[in-house]
């Protein structure tokens, strides 16, 4: 499909935009894909007095945007907005932190306040509980932002600034995007949705309401495992903020070659989600029915608290789920031991499955919920292996842990 976002097709659906958007004949070499640009500069016009150096719609430094920045961001923007692209625009930055610290470094200053999910990314928890408040000013009210009133009733004068994450690390609870945003925006604040877990294809909240989405790209957008980098996408008038303040003076720029990986990688997002998707709840509904584990947290599953709107406000339920055997930690570390098939490490949205045992004092269980505080929970990222050998690995290991059934 030539031309970029003029292609011939009128209203390409999420896949082929997947494989197309952001890509194009190169027209330095013909070749059919974006080559990898790995140059620090660009050639000056030959005065290049009316140049700001802090630029970035002019090809100038890559830390002001590159050549394969451009591309994934061209992707992303589509992506969001199913080919409807209007005024949104992405920007991609070193890593999915790196993302949402621009979120919250661009849009709050000194005395500002924010309504936060209580069960976020980790670093997202410490910025708002320990590096923004000590260090600027900045004050949060962290809520389970699947009750919409918790939101209502946690905003102040000074909020600027909602910030959620759904489905949330690593319980999976679903916030109601559209409720939030009509909070968000009476309050006059700004909605950002942390959607890693739901990628655009299973979720796309700015046409839910939300101002800014975030996305880790290390996780299912590039989905191999092999290179770090973030995203936030939403009103260009915003997005250049963000490539001002966050990126051309904070630096927080992605590799050229990062950005080439997930480029090629977010080419398969529409079918790798699919099978994520199927393999989960299979894997999900294995867990429920064994009376060896003690618990599934999958939206999915009818029991999920959000069961209901996540099925009303998504396309799917998603690759991730929690879940603890029946023991202590010990059991937990040595049932993750005699997984063949599945690693543990952390990460997750990667090709293959991936587990991490965190125990019931993790520094954020205070807002998990009870079964996560008694028993801790396994984090399961389900990947992309034949869903009958994960359930086959998953019952091995519970024999070799617990006994038989
Ligand atoms: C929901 C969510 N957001 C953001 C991040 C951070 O992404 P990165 O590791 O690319 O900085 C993670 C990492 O696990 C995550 O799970």
């Amino acid at each position: 499909m030539r031309g970029g976002e003029n292609a011939a097709v009128e209203r390409p659906h999420l896949q082929t935009l997947s494989v197309h958007a952001g890509n194009d004949v190169d027209p330095g070499t013909g070749a059919i894909r974006r080559p990898v640009v790995m140059a620090n500069s660009y050639a000056l016009p030959d005065d290049p007095s009316a140049l700001s150096w802090s630029d970035f719609g002019t090809p100038l430094y890559t830390r002001n945007g590159g050549a394969n920045q451009g591309w994934p961001e061209e992707k992303l923007a589509l992506l969001e907005t199913a080919g409807e692209r209007g005024n949104v625009d992405a920007v991609a930055l070193a890593s999915g932190v790196a993302a949402l610290h621009a979120v919250f470094f661009t849009f709050l200053r000194s005395g500002d306040h924010v309504v936060s999910s209580d069960v976020t990314y980790v670093a997202v928890y410490r910025l708002l509980t320990e590096l923004l408040p000590e260090k600027y000013g900045i004050t949060a009210t962290l809520v389970d932002s699947s009750d919409p009133e918790a939101v209502q009733a946690a905003i102040r004068p000074e909020t600027r600034l909602v910030h959620v994450e759904t489905p949330a690390n690593p319980t999976t609870r679903i916030t109601d995007v559209e409720a939030v945003a009509r909070i968000a925006h009476e309050a006059g604040a700004l909605l950002s949705v942390d959607a890693t877990f739901a990628t655009p294809v299973l979720q796309r909240p700015l046409a839910l309401g939300a101002d800014l989405v975030v996305h880790s790209l290390t996780k299912y957008l590039n989905g191999h495992g092999d290179a770090m980098g973030g995203a936030v996408i939403g009103d260009r008038a915003l997005t250049d903020r963000i490539r001002a303040d966050a990126m051309v003076n904070v630096g927080g720029a992605i590799s050229p070659f990062n950005a080439w990986l997930i480029m090629r990688g977010a080419v398969t997002l529409p079918l790798r989600m699919r099978q994520h998707c199927e393999s989960a709840q299979a894997v999900a509904e294995f867990l429920h029915a064994d009376p060896r584990v003690a618990y599934v947290a999958y939206p999915g599953l009818p029991d999920h608290p959000q069961h209901a709107l996540a099925a009303r406000t998504m396309t799917g339920f998603g690759g991730m789920l929690a879940f603890a055997v029946r023991g202590d930690a010990d059991t937990q570390n040595r049932f993750v031991a005699n997984l063949r098939v599945i690693t543990s490490a952390v990460s997750l949205g990667h090709d293959e499955s991936l587990i991490v045992h965190v125990s019931g004092d993790d520094e954020r269980a205070g807002a998990y919920p009870e079964e996560f505080r008694r028993w801790g929970h396994l984090r399961f990222s389900v990947g992309l292996e034949d869903p009958r050998d994960l359930v086959a690995d998953l019952d091995r290991a519970l024999t070799e842990t617990l006994g038989p059934r």
